[in-house]
């Protein structure tokens, strides 16, 4: 999917742009958790493809193998506050002046922003370690 959903641009309010780290914090639709983890390192299928995509289009050579920031910031950090929406609008673009590519043209990223996106919340609220995953899924 390439655009964000619509159902989800539906239910966030004009508000959600001018306080996002307060509404992504009180409202339960923008703070629900998308993966599954067992024991840190054992995700959903979704979640593991998310993974895959990280190491496939060499996210880490700008920010880190454990999403720590290198060139580019940490995500850990930035997943505190990042929305899906701004997920998806840094990465289908870049921000090509400050480093930051865009992967607009990557079917694999075309195919899988959303199950990135599962992966780095998870790598940020810590609860997928850094690392190796396996998938729990049979995929
Ligand atoms: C060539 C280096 C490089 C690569 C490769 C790279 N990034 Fe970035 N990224 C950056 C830089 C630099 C920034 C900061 C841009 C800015 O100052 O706004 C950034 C910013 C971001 C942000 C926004 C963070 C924030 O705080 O708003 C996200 C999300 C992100 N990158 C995700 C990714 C993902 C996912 C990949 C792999 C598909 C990736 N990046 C690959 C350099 C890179």
């Amino acid at each position: 999917m390439k655009y964000p959903s619509i159902v989800l641009r539906a239910v966030l309010p004009a508000a959600f742009f001018v306080l996002p780290v307060a509404y992504a914090q009180t409202n339960p639709a923008i703070a629900q958790v998308t993966y599954k983890v067992v024991e840190g390192n054992k995700v959903d299928g979704n979640t593991f493809q998310g993974w895959k995509t990280w190491r496939a289009l060499d996210c880490e050579r700008c920010h880190g193998a454990q999403q720590q920031g290198l060139v580019g910031p940490s995500l850990v950090d930035a997943f505190k506050t990042l929305d899906k929406n701004e997920f998806h609008r840094t990465v289908f673009g870049g921000r090509v002046g400050k480093g930051m590519p865009d992967f607009s043209s990557s079917q694999m990223m075309q195919k899988n922003w959303e199950n990135l996106y599962a992966y780095l919340k998870g790598r940020s609220d810590g609860q997928i370690k850094p690392g190796d995953l396996q998938s729990i899924d049979a995929k």
